[in-house]
């Protein structure tokens, strides 16, 4: 989950950087946890940096272990858990999450 003073201090790189107004980046999280990361969390990270192009306010994170290993491959997006994740249906799950 990210704290109101991280989302602010990400808001400011963003608008730095890009012109992306404030409110409008998507924070998502990949497990790196060693359980996420032997079933191939680092694919979903190469599919995510290809899906930026088209989402360009994809913020991207890894993250330590979410504590739902069994269910992994475990992605957090703007503070919500998606489990069960694989870099098939990752960009389903990015849509969805920006509705
Ligand atoms: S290693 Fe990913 S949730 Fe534990």
């Amino acid at each position: 989950m990210t704290d109101g003073k991280e989302r602010d201090r990400i808001n400011r790189e963003i608008n730095n950087d890009k012109n992306i107004t404030i409110g409008d980046f998507m924070l998502i999280r990949v497990c790196m946890g060693s359980s996420c990361h032997l079933k191939g969390s680092y694919k979903i990270v190469q599919k995510i940096e290809q899906l930026r192009k088209k989402y360009p306010e994809i913020q991207l994170y890894g993250s330590l272990c979410f504590g739902r290993c069994s269910d992994g491959i475990c992605v957090e997006i703007d503070g919500k858990l998606y489990t069960h994740v694989d870099d098939k249906n990752i960009e389903k799950i990015i849509e969805e999450a920006k509705t």
